[in-house]
């Protein structure tokens, strides 16, 4: 016994990945934090015209609570001209009449803080509509108030890096032809309807008079700008913001070193002195990059190199294309842990004591979890459990707690190209479209599951065994075991040769974790090194699962789609 012991203290220290504490600027509230993203167009509509509205939102706050969730990043819901879901913006400073008005969104803040909850927005930091009115003035001359807000290139030069943007395409490819007066180009982020924003050039060619250095009048008036509109929101209650495409704004920054030092020396650093208990979240896919410039946290997921893609979908969206090769959370049980595992390692080494890396359940980007095969309570369960186990801060797109299905048929709406399909309306209850709202059917923003079966809030509420139910009992189990949490440490213990199943360490000062987690339809059995006693299970959807100890190692065998949580 004493042998084992001294054998499973040196495996410890050998293999432990020391933990650093967590980045002493970032909000207190943000370490026990869970989010639930809400697409606003689709949650709930409260007026009849088949699109989702802020009064509907105010009016589900009861049931996000009950969710277990402490905070709601909402979508863009700034006056837009809906040629991109809302990141095509207008009006920086004024709700889009078809949610609501400002007065709406305060009262959803107020109303959301009296539950406990935090309020993000989305702060689109790259680009604003072509119908913002600071486009139309910048377009027509130089020298007026907006005219530097944006890039007008007078000549579209015949080569330029080859290093891919955010949102992908060079910058060449971003040079949009145009008979504005100011033409005969201008630049764009990521759909001709919008116009980059202008924060300067990393090492402006002189022969290219339209690249300003990151200092220029201009791109310094752009910041305030920005700043601005961040306290308009934040002095009015809200909690911080997810920035879309934040790796965007220095244009011509191969390595992102001029973008890192734009957050971290001027926005990141203002905004943790005005805004101490505010957020900033990173849209770069990147978090090594972005926790450095300054961001609390960073999404790990479909886009940048592939991400958790390999885990869950074929291709990198969900939409086939890339790399056919089987997902690993797929009941064939072929898939395998080592792109993700090499990537993610290197994101979760890269931001100790900086920040968080986030791997959402979805977002409103790509394929939903409920998709490609994967689509019974159970395969949902075990995916959830791995989502709310692993180390940073947690986030879950809305209705993927009740297991809402990816609508493969949905219709192109609003410059959503292939991303419809993850956006459709909340499915609530057994009445007319399921009580997302009251409009003709014809009128619901995006096709709803027609299947009569279709899961609801209402049917998820009244079965223990739902899914909705099992999500519920995981955060609270995730609140009171804090070697489950944000700032746990993380270890894979499992064989890279042998992913079904993968078992990670999770640990926290004296509190010790396995998380077992087996998408095959097959039991399964891993080898794992001797412990000293015998870990209990106190979490899990698994119909069978032991944990047997043998003196030359122990072992773990689950049944089929299962996972399961032991504590030392
Ligand atoms: C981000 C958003 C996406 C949008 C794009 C341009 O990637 O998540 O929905 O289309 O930026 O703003």
């Amino acid at each position: 016994m004493k042998l084992r012991l001294i054998i499973s203290a040196l495996a410890c220290l050998m293999t432990t990945t020391a933990l650093s504490a967590p980045d002493p600027s970032q909000p207190s509230w943000l370490s026990d934090a869970v989010f639930y993203q809400i697409y606003p167009s689709s949650f709930q509509d409260s007026d009849g015209n088949g699109i989702g509205d802020i009064p509907g939102i105010i009016s589900r706050l009861d049931y996000i609570k009950s969710i277990g969730v402490t905070a709601i990043w909402l979508n863009p819901v700034y006056v837009s001209g809906w040629t991109d879901g809302g990141y095509d913006v207008i009006d920086f400073y004024k709700v889009d009449p078809r949610f609501g008005t400002n007065t709406d969104l305060v009262e959803l803040v107020n109303q959301a803080h009296a539950r406990g909850i935090k309020v993000v927005m989305d702060l689109v930091a790259g680009h604003s509509s072509d119908q913002n009115e600071w486009f139309l003035q910048s377009k027509e001359a130089p020298n007026l108030r907006y005219s530097d807000y944006y890039i007008w290139p007078s000549f579209k030069p015949q080569s330029g890096s080859n290093v891919q943007m955010q949102g992908g395409g060079t910058l060449l490819s971003k040079f949009v032809a145009t008979d504005a007066p100011r033409g005969p180009f201008y630049i764009k982020n990521f759909f001709d309807t919008q116009p980059a924003l202008n924060f300067g050039f990393a090492n402006p060619d002189p022969s290219h008079p339209w690249e300003q250095a990151v200092d220029a009048p201009g791109p310094m008036a752009m910041r305030r700008e920005l700043k601005n509109i961040m306290s308009f929101w934040m002095d009015k209650g809200v909690d911080g913001f997810r920035v879309d495409m934040a790796a965007s704004l220095v244009k011509n920054d191969d390595d992102k070193s001029e973008t890192i030092k734009l957050w971290k020396e001027d926005f990141v650093k203002w905004f943790d002195q005005e805004y101490p208990e505010g957020i900033l979240i990173a849209e770069w896919f990147n978090p090594a990059q972005s926790t450095e410039a300054g961001f609390d946290l960073d999404f790990f997921c479909h886009d940048g190199q592939y991400n958790y893609s390999t885990l869950f979908f074929y291709g990198r969206r969900g939409r086939g294309g890339q790399e056919p090769t089987p997902p690993y959370f797929d009941k064939a049980g072929g898939g395998g842990l080592q792109t993700w595992y090499n990537l993610y390692k290197y994101q979760y080494d890269s931001v100790q004591g900086k920040g968080y890396v986030s791997m959402p359940s979805g977002n409103h980007d790509f394929n939903r979890l409920c998709t490609e095969g994967r689509t019974t309570p159970e395969e949902l369960k075990v995916a959830m459990t791995f989502f709310l186990t692993m180390p940073g801060v947690p986030f879950i797109f809305y209705g993927d707690e009740i297991g809402l299905k990816q609508n493969p048929a949905a219709p192109p709406t609003e410059g959503s190209g292939g991303r419809a399909g993850c956006r459709i309306p909340m499915l609530w209850d057994g009445s007319a479209n399921a009580g997302f709202s009251t409009a003709p059917i014809d009128k619901i923003y995006i096709p709803q599951d027609p299947d009569p079966d279709r899961m609801t809030v209402e049917k998820a509420e009244a079965d223990p065994a739902s899914l909705l139910n099992y999500v519920r009992g995981l955060l609270r189990l995730r609140k009171e075991v804090k070697a489950l949490g944000a700032d746990a440490s993380w270890r894979l213990v499992s064989s890279l040769e042998q992913p079904y199943p993968m078992v990670y360490e999770r640990k926290l000062g004296g509190e010790r974790c396995y998380v077992v987690i087996n998408p095959s339809a097959k039991a399964v059995t891993v080898n794992l090194p001797v412990e000293a006693s015998k870990p209990e299970l106190i979490g899990g959807n698994y119909r069978k699962c032991t944990y047997k100890q043998g003196r030359k190692g122990d072992t773990i065998s689950i049944s089929a789609t299962s996972a399961a949580i032991f504590k030392f």
